[in-house]
């Protein structure tokens, strides 16, 4: 496994623990949790997505029979991913605590540029193969 799809898988990991917290925490309180979309987020774009893009990573390239296009533009990727999922739960937080919603927007477009990211690498890498002759 690359490095970049090794710290994916453990980042999504990670992301769920504290997302499952989350969960937890959120069903025994009352019924207006304000974090419920950290939560989510933490589960759909930490858990989630992170673990298809460290897999993604791994065997996207091997299944089309190329190469990755960019392990730099993925390295980037990895790095926007986590500090904009980060920066959008403190986002959550700010939003919650103080009306502000400059902090989630900035970190949400962090987040939102990882996504791109990724599907630019993938839309380079990825190639059917020929179609294989009958008989
Ligand atoms: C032990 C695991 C989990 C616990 C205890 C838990 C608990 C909860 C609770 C209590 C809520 C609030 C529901 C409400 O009052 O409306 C919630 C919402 C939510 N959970 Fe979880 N959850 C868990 C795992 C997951 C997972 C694995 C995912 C996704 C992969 C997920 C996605 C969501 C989403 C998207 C919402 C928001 C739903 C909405 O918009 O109404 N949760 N969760
Ligand atoms: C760059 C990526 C993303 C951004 C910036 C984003 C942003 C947001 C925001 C601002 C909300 C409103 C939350 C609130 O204040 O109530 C929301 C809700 C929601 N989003 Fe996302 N989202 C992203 C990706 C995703 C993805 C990939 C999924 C699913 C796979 C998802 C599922 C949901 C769901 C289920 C809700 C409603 C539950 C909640 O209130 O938390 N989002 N999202």
């Amino acid at each position: 496994m690359s490095k970049i799809t090794v710290w994916f898988i453990k980042s999504a990991l990670v992301y769920f623990i504290l997302a499952v917290i989350l969960g937890l925490h959120m069903a025994v309180s009352g019924t207006q949790y304000p974090y419920m979309p950290i939560h989510a987020h933490f589960n759909l774009l930490g858990w989630m997505s992170m673990m298809i893009y460290g897999v993604g990573y791994h065997i996207l390239p091997r299944f089309s029979g190329r190469p990755l296009y960019s392990e730099k533009l993925a390295e980037w990727q990895f790095w926007l991913a986590n500090i904009g999922l980060v920066g959008m739960a403190l986002g959550w937080i700010v939003k919650t605590g103080w009306g502000d919603a400059n902090m989630l927007l900035i970190f949400s477009i962090v987040e939102a540029l990882a996504a791109v990211f990724f599907v630019v690498n993938m839309f380079k890498t990825i190639k059917a193969a020929p179609p294989v002759p009958a008989n």
